[in-house]
């Protein structure tokens, strides 16, 4: 493992006012969003939408420093016959994948998941390097539900999966985002959400540690600590980013270059105004910025609807909310920068 490229890859992928688009939705999951805008979810449309995304150069040279790919996607070229992985390189980003293989059932512990894939992981790893991939991604999954959900069963084994692959993915010389998602579906308040944030990062830090993962050669993606969307006491800004703060204080080794957040269903303007907040508290060992999905893609998905008339608009929406996502890893967004680009 060469560990000072490791860190070096790591630190590129935090660069400040720089941050990740997650743009590894597996084949059900992008047909789910396209569903949302009537758009039939084929090779050809799935690769334009990704293009024009990726072909967004302001926004992918000033607010992106890397992008998570799905397998389809990594070994695709773009429309004129350029790899979508050159598009990438070209504008200073780094590629990455996603390698988990999604989620089954957890046995003897009804309503909890546990994600797979580290079969023959080696192996594909080699390919995906070859291909450009210079970090990877794997997601693993911690519901909260009454009472006896999370199971300690369920916390164990997913941090004992992200410790084998993150191990895996550096002897690769590939830099592993670790990312244990407690999901914020459910009524349960924000103090919930911090205990089992908390169960489940101490966790898989103990894995990493058994399994001699190299702190300095990772990136983190962790959930904010945010109420259930069911709740019925919702959190302010200032809360979230608090609490949030404190839970990464008490879990985090500084060592850890980055931590880059999902936004895990929040809205657009929320996962920014709270990147913000926690970027303005200041002081920290980590650099914090984004990994999003749905908060930076939400807008631009609406906007394009398909139709190739409409790929200026869907660029502008992306590189809208990369911008304002690119202000908050620097504490310097507002809000009103939001309204006066409506
Ligand atoms: P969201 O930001 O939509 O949660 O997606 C990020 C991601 O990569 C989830 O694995």
């Amino acid at each position: 493992m060469n560990l000072a490229e490791l860190n070096k890859v790591a630190l590129a992928m935090v660069a400040p006012g720089k941050g990740i688009l997650a743009a590894d939705e597996s084949s059900g999951t992008i047909k789910k969003r396209f569903d949302g805008i009537n758009v039939e979810s084929t090779e050809e449309s799935r690769r334009d939408y990704r293009e024009m995304l990726l072909r967004s150069s302001e926004a992918m040279t000033k607010s992106i420093s890397g992008v998570i790919l799905y397998d389809e996607t990594i070994w695709q070229n773009a429309r004129d016959g350029t790899p979508l992985v050159k598009i990438i390189e070209q504008s200073g980003a780094t590629p990455g994948i996603k390698v988990d293989e999604g989620t089954q059932a957890l046995p003897n512990c009804p309503g909890e998941l546990v994600t797979v894939g580290l079969d023959k992981l080696a192996e594909r790893l080699k390919k995906y390097y070859d291909r450009g991939a210079r970090f990877a991604k794997w997601r693993a999954v911690i519901n909260i539900d009454k009472d006896k959900i999370p199971s300690m069963t369920a916390i164990h084994v997913n941090a004992h999966a992200l410790g084998r692959y993150a191990a895996l993915c550096q002897v690769a010389e590939i830099v592993p985002i670790v990312e244990p998602e407690v999901l914020m579906d459910g009524d349960h308040d924000i103090d919930r959400c911090y205990e089992v944030s908390q169960r489940v990062l101490n966790k898989t830090f103990q894995e990493l540690r058994i399994q001699r993962v190299a702190l300095e050669g990772m990136v983190l993606k962790p959930n904010m600590v945010v109420p259930g969307k069911k709740s019925t006491k919702q959190a302010s800004v200032e809360e979230v980013a608090e609490k949030t703060i404190r839970l990464l204080k008490n879990c985090v080794p500084a060592a850890v270059p980055g931590i880059a957040f999902l936004s895990g269903g929040q809205s657009d303007e929320d996962a920014t105004a709270h990147l913000d907040a926690m970027n303005r508290i200041g002081g920290l060992p980590w650099r914090l910025t984004f990994s999003y999905g749905r908060a930076l893609q939400a807008a631009p998905l609406r906007a394009w609807s398909g139709k190739a008339e409409n790929v200026a608009a869907g660029q502008r929406a992306f590189t809208h909310r990369a911008r304002m996502n690119s202000l908050a890893t620097k504490g310097e967004w507002k809000a009103d920068l939001e309204k006066k680009a409506a």
